[in-house]
């Protein structure tokens, strides 16, 4: 499909044509936002403020409760004020390390995505706004890891080999890629807006690069959720049945790569088999929490007509159904309420 049928010798009520000018447009309105409402890392966050300083007030670094399963754990919990604070470094230094990784697996797909774009395609200009941002995330985020001065590895040995099936996927299967972006973008950011949100005291580096994340971020989000609802109807029936079963299992397998720290993590910090049994993802609580971070994406699926009955069931079987959100964003506490 071109996007630039917007001359006269075309009925302008098709509702083809009015569907990806409806599209055209909600993109041109993404890639004016990050004209207009973007960050730059080291011009934005003030990395040589005193109280910038990874070792000042460092008890700033023990875990939050509100958004990891491991700072609320009564094995955590136990632990001296060093450990904790020790724990709470290498713990958030991997996360952004993962992040960071993440990033540049997404920006080598998306690459090769625009590559082949016509003329014209609005995906092409929004694409490229997105990888110019995410190049500078992955720039805010090692800065952030090399601050606090853990040396972590980020992505475990098996999750790293993703980044060789980044671009076939992107270049065969872009419905399949984008649900693939979904999958690390979503749970990053249901982490980064409820520790925000709780208004619990961070360490000043976490919390100016998790505000320019979730800012930059939604706009990211909000493109995935709009190619998909865009892309996945135009495909033939097959195909469609393929993605239905595709999502729960890429949201899963990605979700957890992100959330989960690798084996040495464990090693490092001696944490017993039951404590990592129970966080990943053994206990109620850190399974309602994995789940949690896909209702958006549920309400995504309804919609784009990817919740068959057979998706359904695959969904409950990986244990992350449950309620959808009315809007995208909509806080937790009023999707269960209603
Ligand atoms: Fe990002
Ligand atoms: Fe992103």
């Amino acid at each position: 499909m071109t996007y630039t049928a917007t001359t006269s010798d075309v009925d302008p009520v098709d509702p083809v044509v009015r569907e990806a000018q409806e599209y055209a447009a909600k993109l041109m309105l993404l890639s004016e936002g990050s004209v207009h409402r973007h960050f730059d890392p080291y011009e934005d966050i003030d990395w040589d403020n005193p109280d910038f300083d990874a070792a000042a007030l460092p008890e700033r670094w023990i875990l939050p409760v509100s958004a990891d399963t491991l700072g609320r754990h009564p094995w955590y919990l136990a632990q001296s004020t060093e450990r904790q604070i020790e724990i709470g470094k290498y713990r958030q230094a991997n996360v952004a390390k993962v992040g960071l990784q993440f990033e540049s697996i997404l920006i080598s797909g998306m690459v090769n995505h625009t590559f082949s774009l016509p003329n014209g395609s609005p995906e092409f200009r929004y694409c490229t706004h997105e990888m110019a941002e995410e190049l500078n995330h992955t720039l805010m985020f090692q800065e952030m890891v090399n601050r606090i001065g853990a040396d972590v590895p980020g992505m475990g040995p098996f999750v790293r080999q993703f980044r060789h099936l980044s671009v076939p996927v992107a270049v065969l299967f872009p419905n399949l890629f984008f649900m693939a972006v979904l999958g690390g973008e979503e749970p990053i950011d249901h982490i980064q807006k409820a520790i925000l949100r709780s208004g619990e005291e961070v360490h000043p580096i976490m919390h100016g690069v998790m505000a320019i994340h979730v800012a930059e971020e939604a706009r990211h989000i909000s493109f995935a959720h709009e190619f998909l609802k865009h892309h996945v109807p135009e495909a033939k029936p097959l195909n469609k049945a393929v993605l239905s079963l595709a999502f729960p299992l890429v949201m899963w397998l990605l979700g957890r790569s992100i959330v989960k720290p690798p084996k040495s993590f464990f090693k490092e910090f001696d944490i017993p088999e039951e404590v990592r049994r129970d966080l990943f993802f053994g206990s109620k609580d850190a399974r309602q929490t994995f789940s949690d971070y896909f209702v958006d994406v549920r309400a995504l699926a309804t919609e784009i007509g990817l919740m068959n009955p057979i998706a359904k069931g695959v969904w409950k079987l990986l244990r992350i159904d449950g309620p959808v959100s009315r809007y995208r964003s909509e806080p937790l506490r009023s999707v269960k309420a209603a």
